[in-house]
């Protein structure tokens, strides 16, 4: 049978990871956090696909294309967090829980990142961990998908 898949989508900047104001988001790059992230869903027998894209749009088709096929979807958009309802009204048409991930803690940083569009349609908002930060939303994610089975 085939292994339930978590979706763990990336927005725009985040390929800069390592690169990008380390001071903020740490020295490990996007490639690290999913290596982390892939390999606690598969000691829980789930699978992860992972998309990073600096295009809404593609964020969007990702969601749509997850409906009713994916188990769970683990969410940091980066700054389309703030302004993307778009981003949301996807989110909200998608059928499994949706868990929101930061490395930094946007709430704690310049006015405009005070508001995220993600957090209404997410079951959790990891924020201000880092890289730990991956672990705790993929667990979260598991559980819900084991809360909601059979
Ligand atoms: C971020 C926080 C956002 O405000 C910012 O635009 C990012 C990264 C984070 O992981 O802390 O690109 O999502």
């Amino acid at each position: 049978m085939a292994r339930p898949v978590i979706l763990l989508l990336s927005g725009p900047n985040l390929n800069l990871l390592g690169d990008r104001e380390p001071e903020i988001y740490g020295t490990e790059s996007l490639m690290d956090h999913v290596g982390t992230a892939r390999e606690r869903a598969q000691d829980k027998g789930f699978d992860l696909e992972h998309i990073q894209s600096n295009h809404e749009g593609d964020l969007i088709d990702a969601i749509h294309a997850a409906r009713k096929r994916v188990a769970s979807i683990v969410i940091n958009a980066g700054a389309l967090t703030h302004y993307s309802w778009s981003l949301h009204d996807a989110l909200s048409a998608y059928d499994g829980p949706v868990v929101e991930l930061h490395l930094s803690d946007p709430k704690k940083r310049e006015p405009w990142r005070h508001l995220s569009v993600i957090e209404p349609v997410a079951i959790s908002s990891v924020v201000g961990k880092g890289g730990a930060g991956y672990l705790e939303a993929i667990d979260i994610a598991i559980n819900a998908c084991s809360a909601t089975d059979g």
